[in-house]
């Protein structure tokens, strides 16, 4: 069915699969990490013409799909691009030969009847889930359910996967041979990281070489303890610099880079704002520039803000919540409303869940304190926002309607006043329900009893009702 060699619940993103193997070291499993090197010596080794190719593929496919940084799961294989995070609960497998990624879905038991709903599987579910959010607890703790369940139920599925591996693919010493063949040393992420960002410092290298090893890059720093030696490289420096090149595609490879990089991680959040980041970031969304550089753009501010109230604080004071206003009134980039919208859904909602966190110990107070000097909720307010958030329910896309809902739910608390006598707002919810009660029939119909239509029906519902 499938070419893989690895096929195991992988917990998110790339690089932790990477690191859960080097981990836990399955047996079936253990050469994915020498695949990677082997992909990137072999683009090295064959120098120009291929590092040409592949940035034009980078180009052709990488800049365009709008949810880049999302792999929206199916039932069926689909490939995982390089930098496309990947919800928690999936497989993954790795193809050897092509060190291509595919990721799906787990099955259920009635994998014919899932067949036809993978339409809205979608836009439902483990998608809701920020695969950049975990720690390195929730990451141990993982790794230990991991093994758990390697050691209990799973061993007999396991023991037959394995062989049915062993069958289909090469054995390890096959691959050994293969490399030193092709003269290849095993490098370290450290080793290769070095590397890269030097051919990206380099004078000598071409735009081209640049951005190929930007684009290797961005697989390394997704790894927090990759991320943090991007600092002691002195690259997020040179990333930064990257922002304001003359040169679009180093800014919106920077900027694609340090997204990554940021991802939760503390380290490079508080060294990148040190660093001016923050401020160049800005620049870029508040003027002319291509989408493409916009969108890399506003996902590496995002990462520099979520979960990390200094740079709220900074963000605020320099304006930004202007400029992405700004941004959310111009025609043409819608794909940027809706990121914009969930980011700011993103930032109230991690919010509110620490006001509700009971723990009292002193990093939670402290944390608890920068959030009260960030004045987020009165500035959106302020800003006209309820009402530009409320219009996107004009967009068509149905996931789109889904986001820009849960945002109104939690604005409600406070635009109330802005929601109340809005007639467009109340005629689009008409209209929104009319249209949401039909599908949901349907959906009832085909014996799907909570669907994803009749979710967003009970969510307009919901919030009609609020605003009666
Ligand atoms: C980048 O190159 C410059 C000059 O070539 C050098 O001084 C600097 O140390 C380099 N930075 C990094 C991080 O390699
Ligand atoms: C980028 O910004 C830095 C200061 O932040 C400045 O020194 C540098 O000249 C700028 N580069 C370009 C190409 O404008
Ligand atoms: C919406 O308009 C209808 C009449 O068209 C009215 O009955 C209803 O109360 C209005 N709802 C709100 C929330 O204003």
């Amino acid at each position: 069915m499938s070419p893989s060699i690895c096929s195991l619940p992988v917990v998110s993103g790339l690089s932790l699969v990477v690191l859960l193997f080097s981990v836990t070291s399955f047996p079936s499993c253990l050469s994915d990490r020498v695949t990677e090197f082997a992909l990137t010596k072999k683009e090295e080794s064959d120098l120009k013409e291929q590092n040409k190719e592949e940035v034009v593929r980078v180009e052709e496919e990488d800049l365009d799909p709008e949810d880049m940084e999302v792999f929206y799961p199916t039932h069926q294989w689909q490939t995982v691009r390089p930098g496309q995070a990947v919800p928690a609960g999936l497989h993954v497998q790795l193809n050897l030969q092509t060190g291509e990624r595919l990721a799906r879905l787990p099955d259920n038991n009635d994998e014919k009847s899932d067949v036809k709903d993978t339409s809205k599987n979608k836009r439902l579910g483990p998608i809701d889930l920020d695969p950049s959010s975990f720690t390195t607890q929730e990451l141990k703790k993982a790794l230990a359910k991991m093994k758990e369940s390697v050691k209990s139920d799973d061993m007999l599925e396991q023991k037959a996967h394995q062989e049915d591996v062993r069958r289909r693919f090469r054995p390890i010493e096959k691959l050994k041979e293969e490399f030193r063949e092709l003269n290849m040393q095993l490098e370290t992420d450290f080793e290769i990281m070095f590397k890269l960002i030097n051919r990206f410092n380099s004078t000598t290298s071409t735009l081209e070489e640049k951005i190929a090893a930007l684009y290797d890059l961005e697989y390394y720093v997704h790894q927090v303890d990759n991320a943090k030696d991007l600092l002691s490289l002195g690259g997020l420096q040179l990333l930064i610099n990257g922002l304001n090149s003359t040169e679009p595609l180093l800014k919106e490879y920077s900027s694609f880079v340090l997204g990554a990089a940021l991802s939760s991680n503390p380290r490079v959040q508080v060294a990148a704002v040190d660093g001016g980041a923050l401020q160049k970031l800005l620049v870029v969304l508040a003027t002319d520039q291509s989408l493409a550089v916009k969108k890399k753009a506003l996902f590496a501010l995002s990462s520099m803000l979520r979960n990390f109230p200094y740079a709220q604080q900074q963000f605020l004071r320099l304006g930004g919540l202007q400029i992405l206003r700004d941004l959310c009134t111009e025609k043409g980039t819608e794909t940027l409303h809706v990121r914009i919208v969930t980011l700011l859904y993103d930032l109230i909602i991690e919010r509110l869940l620490l006001k509700e966190s009971q723990d009292d110990d002193e990093l939670l107070q402290e944390k608890t304190q920068q959030y009260h000097q960030v004045n987020l909720t009165p500035a959106i307010t302020e800003q006209g926002w309820c009402t530009i958030i409320s219009n996107l329910l004009k967009l068509p896309e149905h996931d789109t309607r889904e986001k820009v809902l849960k945002t109104v739910h939690v604005l409600l608390a406070f635009c109330r006043d802005n929601y109340k006598g809005d007639h467009g707002l109340n005629h689009t919810l008409r209209l929104l329900r009319q249209e949401y009660e039909e599908l949901a029939a349907e959906e009832q119909k085909e014996g799907d009893e909570d669907g994803y239509f009749k979710e967003l029906l009970s969510s307009i519902n919901s919030i009609a009702q609020q605003l009666k």
